[in-house]
């Protein structure tokens, strides 16, 4: 009879605190879609139409991102929660304005937002040092995607 396989575990608290950095990333990255959606839907000027599409990319982009959040708290065993109450009382994001938004405007509302939601996951990547490696690793994906956008963005403030 062979010896079970023990499988190394890390300890409740600290998964309790895995969970908690990846669910409030999740509710980030979900807000930002839908902010970056609003400012596809509404962003105005002479550079609609590369704003427009860009703006498209990152809300797709966060879409992404927050699947893969939200499946690595099931992995975990951890119930993902992506309610629209959820998200609204846990992002901490300001809200955008409404209506129409010239296209700087809407390049710094958004890129405000996003390097706010950059800095945070930079913060819990490196709070997971020693810890999860493999929940570590979903944030410094998202970590690195955001900030490669954020730099994308900054690149087109006039
Ligand atoms: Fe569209």
């Amino acid at each position: 009879m062979s010896s079970a396989v023990v499988v190394p575990r890390a300890e409740p608290a600290a998964e309790v605190g895995v969970a908690a950095e990846l669910q409030s990333t999740l509710v980030e990255l979900i807000d930002l879609s839908l902010i970056a959606k609003q400012a596809h839907w509404n962003v105005s000027g002479p550079l609609f139409r590369p704003l427009h599409l860009h703006f498209d990319e990152i809300a797709d982009e966060a879409r992404g991102w927050a699947d893969d959040v939200a499946e690595r708290l099931e992995a975990i065993g951890v119930a993902a929660d992506g309610r629209t109450a959820s998200v609204a009382a846990g992002s901490g994001l300001a809200a955008m304005p409404e209506g129409k938004v010239e296209g700087a405007a809407a390049v710094r509302l958004v890129s405000d937002r996003l390097d706010r939601i950059a800095e945070r996951v930079r913060q819990r990547v490196e709070g997971l040092d020693g810890g999860d490696a493999l929940s570590q690793d979903v944030l410094i994906e998202v970590g690195r995607g955001l900030e490669k956008q954020g730099w994308m963005l900054r690149e087109q403030a006039v």
